[in-house]
């Protein structure tokens, strides 16, 4: 643990989440107090407990919504905090193509009443707090190469993508209008797995769109079998491969994002993953070795938008913030597995 550089705390926006959570636990370990903004409408109020059980410390709580710019002003007012993390927002990209008026109203909509909040503070206090901002591999579209490069271009195939391109090209601009902004973009691959004790992971409503909550709820007699989405890609095994980045590597990378910013360090964009692809059918093999028991499986058609293969190239924020991921596949699905036979039905197992 390293000593607190600051008693004001780092403010994380959407921090009942699965990142959210996560990024709290490793805020605590750097010895960082936590500030969680959340309205629970895709969490759930257990989380605190869980934190606080692994953590020992129970973060404070202001719940209500991002969108209420005036409320978010007297969060700012009650706690100034050090630096800000931005992860409150929707994230379901089928959702977004049939409802885009959400995801620009959340996605953007909040950001924007954020980054008012920010300023408005600023006024009061002569400060800006630094913002990490939670963006996706997802604004690289279909790469023409891999591994990723931060410099690629940038595209979107879906109202989701686009809300966080925007945000990006937002960010860009408030920091170009006036220097005192310093902004971190993360962009994410793809996170999976939970805390090691299994008290925290990923709870999603509904049925899983992603691979390995799904592959959890089969293995946990949740879902029947799992679909694979094609196996015609050009890839090792052909189906599609991806950059899964354990979400406690994800949650430190998010803590030396922060810790640089305070320390002085100017805006920056970095992607988060591990540089390492995996196809779908490799991941099941690792969850069944997990698990100790078959992930039964078909082959089914294609996902419309789906890539056949997608990984960062992590070098810039391994150099820029001494980051790297160190949680092999095997250990995401033991982690993954813990948390989801712990907790078959997620936060909502007690009531
Ligand atoms: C998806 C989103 C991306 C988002 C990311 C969050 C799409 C097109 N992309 O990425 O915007 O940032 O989640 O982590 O939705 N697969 C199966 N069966 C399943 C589920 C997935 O075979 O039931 C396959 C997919 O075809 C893909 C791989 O597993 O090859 C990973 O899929 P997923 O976990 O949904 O992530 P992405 O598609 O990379």
């Amino acid at each position: 643990m390293t000593a607190p550089t600051s008693q004001r705390p780092v403010m994380l926006t959407g921090g009942a989440g699965y990142i959210g959570s996560h990024t709290c636990v490793a805020l605590h370990e750097a010895g960082h107090p936590v500030v969680v903004v959340d309205d629970f409408s895709n969490s759930h109020p257990r989380v605190l407990d869980r934190i606080e059980t692994i953590s020992g410390v129970r973060p404070s709580l202001e719940r209500g919504d991002v969108l209420d710019t005036a409320w978010l002003c007297s969060v700012f007012e009650r706690h100034d905090p050090a630096a800000v993390i931005h992860l409150a927002g929707v994230k379901a990209v089928g959702e977004s193509v049939a409802n885009p008026i959400k995801y620009f109203d959340i996605n953007i909509g909040g950001s924007i009443s954020l980054m008012k909040a920010m300023q408005a503070h600023r006024q009061q206090v002569g400060r800006l707090s630094p913002l990490v901002f939670s963006s996706t591999a997802t604004v690289y579209g279909e790469p023409s190469r891999v591994p990723i490069t931060e410099d690629f271009p940038l595209t979107f195939e879906s109202p989701y993508a686009h809300t966080k391109l925007v945000v990006e090209q937002m960010l860009g601009a408030v920091g170009r209008s006036e220097s005192s902004w310093k902004v971190a973009v993360l962009r994410y691959f793809n996170p999976v797995g939970a805390h090691r004790s299994g008290l925290i992971g990923e709870d999603p409503s509904g049925t899983p769109n992603n691979l390995m909550p799904f592959v959890s709820q089969v293995a946990v007699g949740r879902q029947a079998h799992l679909n694979v989405f094609g196996d015609d890609y050009p890839t090792i095994d052909g189906t599609g491969v991806r950059d899964y980045l354990h979400v406690m590597d994800l949650a430190e990378g998010h803590v030396r994002a922060t810790q640089a910013l305070m320390d002085g360090c100017d805006s920056f964009t970095v992607n988060l993953g591990t540089g390492i692809g995996h196809s779908v059918l490799q991941v099941v093999k690792a969850f069944e070795a997990a698990c100790g028991k078959p992930i039964p499986y078909r082959i089914a058609a294609r996902r419309p938008g789906d890539v056949a293969a997608y990984f960062a190239d992590p070098g810039k924020a391994h150099k820029l913030l001494g980051w790297q991921a160190r949680r092999d596949l095997g250990q995401m699905c033991s982690d993954a597995w813990a948390w989801q036979s712990l907790n078959p039905k997620g936060y909502r197992e007690q009531e």
